[in-house]
């Protein structure tokens, strides 16, 4: 049974209003009390995923946090083979949506979906078209390279430690969020380290019990401690959420037309019909896209 909904997340509710979805926030909770987080339940819960390979991810470390993503190895082991190799060397676990696993995970991902709508004030007629949490397990001393997410997440510090850098969404230039929604990806932003504004990142020392809300975009990379670290996050998209993808999309072909766009939320207007056109074209081109490289 799972704690009541103010027990296991707290933060200033004003704090994480004027926060929500543009500046990453802080939080406690207490998840790592939990017995289903305890390090025999995640073995027995890894057990269960050996042959739905749709549902994991085992990967080396990156050599350094400005690494490409997709240029660390996956690694072949089932993630009840990495978890107990895990003190051999850097590697990383993700057990993706944990809650089709396990009763209990279900009840709290609804448990502190229902805590966060609350707190940034209702969803306000947004159709909530993804919510989804994951496990992530990873060895001492592993890295996540830098990357952003176009989804909103809540990140929950459950066993070890974890160094977690991450920058506002402002710290990724438009034209690359452009470039990423036009392509219709749904994961993983790539953008380069180096250039960022550090004057925009926050850095979280993450101990058991203490979470932050990642917004939208806002791109980060990742350092756990001297020991394993366990963390676990939730993730949800809206239709809005999405809506501002698609006109970044847009925006891509305007800047292409020698025009300037506008950024999502200027113009409700323009907005809407930006998005609309995109829910077409983006799909679209994706399936071009996908042609041309069979071809080749
Ligand atoms: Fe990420």
């Amino acid at each position: 049974m799972i704690p009541s909904v103010d027990a296991l997340l707290t933060v200033d509710p004003a704090v994480y209003k004027t926060a929500f979805n543009n500046t990453p926030v802080s939080f406690k909770h207490y998840l790592h009390q939990l017995p289903m987080f305890q390090p025999d339940a995640l073995a027995e819960l890894a057990k269960k995923y050996g042959e739905r390979p749709a549902d994991y991810y085992v990967s080396n470390s990156a050599p350094t946090p400005g690494t490409r993503f997709f240029d660390v190895k996956a690694k072949t082991l089932k993630p009840h083979e990495a978890l107990a190799q895990l003190a051999t060397g850097p590697m990383r676990v993700l057990l993706k949506r944990p809650e089709n696993y396990h009763a209990g995970f279900r009840e709290l991902l609804h448990k502190l979906f229902e805590k966060v709508v609350e707190l940034r004030g209702g969803l306000n007629g947004e159709k909530i078209v993804r919510l989804e949490s994951a496990i992530f397990v990873s060895a001492a001393s592993s890295t996540t390279p830098f990357h952003f997410d176009p989804e909103i997440n809540h990140f929950f510090q459950i066993e070890g430690g974890k160094h977690y850098h991450v920058y506002r969404p402002s710290a990724v230039r438009e034209v690359e969020l452009e470039d990423f929604y036009v392509e219709g990806k749904i994961e993983i932003g790539q953008v380069d380290l180096a250039t960022r504004d550090k004057s925009l990142e926050h850095i979280f020392d993450l101990v058991p019990g203490s979470g932050f809300h990642q917004p939208q975009d806002a791109p980060h990379w990742v350092q756990t401690g001297a020991e394993r670290s366990v963390s676990y996050a939730f993730v949800y998209e809206t239709d809005a959420s999405r809506a501002r993808g698609r006109i970044f999309a847009a925006n891509h072909y305007l800047r292409k037309l020698g025009v300037n766009p506008q950024q999502p939320g200027t113009n409700p207007g323009t907005d809407k019909a930006k998005s609309s056109v995109m829910k077409v074209v983006v799909p679209v081109r994706r399936r071009i896209v996908r042609n041309l490289d069979r071809g080749r």
